[in-house]
């Protein structure tokens, strides 16, 4: 593994990070989601990203994780950046959303006990909330440092416009903001362009979530929707996504993947690590796509014709 050091910031992530979005929840067969950490682990990747409301059940992947830390990873918490969030639905009634003081503090105090840390390497602030005021977000995050709660503080999903509001307010505070989380694939490239500037002006690191299109750009659906698949379960990705033009698009890609010497979804993870972001954060459901996809680290160099290949 390769780190990068995130923004002007003296840490370093590295270039490929876990995230515990799906497939780590009560519902999840525990041993595969503990393989795929400790395999992770085992290849150098140090930064795990989660949510207070990553499952299936909401909150349940913070206890999977802290049982593998637990059980197995618990001599090497210092070796480990482990990231987690708030701001979109976590509990009913009007402090389990958005980005209320009441709600960031009390969120990473429940997602401290779910996971078992004392403290978390890294909050966000998971999503711009137009109803709070973002100076009540922000002085949330710097309390949340300011107690021991958490070193570093990042924002995810934020308007170009208010994502400038923030790094403000936090560099005023003396609390920078360490990463930027954006959604960021050769699918959605979009935030390269209208948020990876604002970050990388203002000093802050930018890490992708989604790299695959949530598994669109892989080899996953080419015969179909296999059962099991994300686009199976039909909440975040649904079938009806899973268009022929889709299914077209990622068998170009895959055609150009190929004469590089890479699978799909290692092309798409290398095309971003070469944008110059800090880290892209990968999901999978197998110790197999894992490894697939860790392999994208050799071969990061594209030519131009490559790239043209691709926009095209
Ligand atoms: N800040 C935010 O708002 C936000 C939002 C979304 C995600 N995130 C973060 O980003 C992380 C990654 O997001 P993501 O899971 O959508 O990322 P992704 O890498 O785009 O999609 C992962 C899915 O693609 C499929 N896949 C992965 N590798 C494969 C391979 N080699 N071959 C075939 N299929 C493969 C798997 O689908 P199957 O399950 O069908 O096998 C896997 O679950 C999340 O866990 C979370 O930490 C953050």
């Amino acid at each position: 593994m390769d780190y990068r050091f995130s923004g002007n910031s003296g840490l370093q992530l590295p270039l490929i990070s876990l995230g515990l979005w799906h497939n780590f929840g009560s519902e999840d067969p525990y041993d595969i989601a503990r393989d795929m950490l400790l395999h992770a682990w085992e290849k150098g990747v140090t930064h795990f990203d989660i949510a207070n409301n990553y499952g299936p059940a909401p909150g349940t992947a913070e206890m999977t994780f802290g049982r593998v830390l637990r059980e197995d990873l618990a001599s090497h918490r210092d070796e480990m950046i482990i990231a987690s969030k708030a701001g979109y639905w976590g509990w009913d009634g009007p402090y389990g959303n958005g980005g209320s003081r009441k709600y960031m503090i009390a969120s990473c105090d429940q997602s401290l006990k779910r996971t078992g840390l004392e403290y978390f390497d890294i909050f966000y602030s998971h999503r711009y909330d137009p109803q709070t005021p973002i100076e009540e977000t922000m002085q949330a995050l710097v309390d949340i440092v300011r107690s021991g709660k958490a070193l570093y503080v990042g924002i995810s999903n934020y308007p170009a416009d208010k994502q400038k509001e923030a790094y403000d307010y936090l560099h005023a505070a003396h609390v920078p903001c360490v990463l930027s989380q954006y959604k960021a694939s050769i699918a959605f490239p979009e935030t390269l362009v209208n948020n990876l500037p604002v970050a990388q002006e203002n000093g802050s690191g930018f890490i992708c979530f989604s790299p695959l299109a949530q598994g669109l750009l892989t080899n996953r659906y080419l015969n179909g929707i296999p059962a099991g698949s994300r686009a199976s379960k039909n909440v975040f990705l649904r079938s009806e996504q899973v268009t022929d033009e889709v299914v077209a698009r990622a068998q170009r890609l895959g055609a150009i993947a190929a004469r590089r010497g890479q699978s799909l979804p290692q092309m798409a993870i290398s095309w971003l690590l070469a944008k110059n972001v800090t880290s892209v954060i990968i999901g999978a459901s197998s110790v197999t796509q894992l490894e697939d996809n860790l392999q994208a680290i050799n071969n990061i160099h594209f030519t131009e014709e490559e790239l043209n290949l691709i926009q095209a």
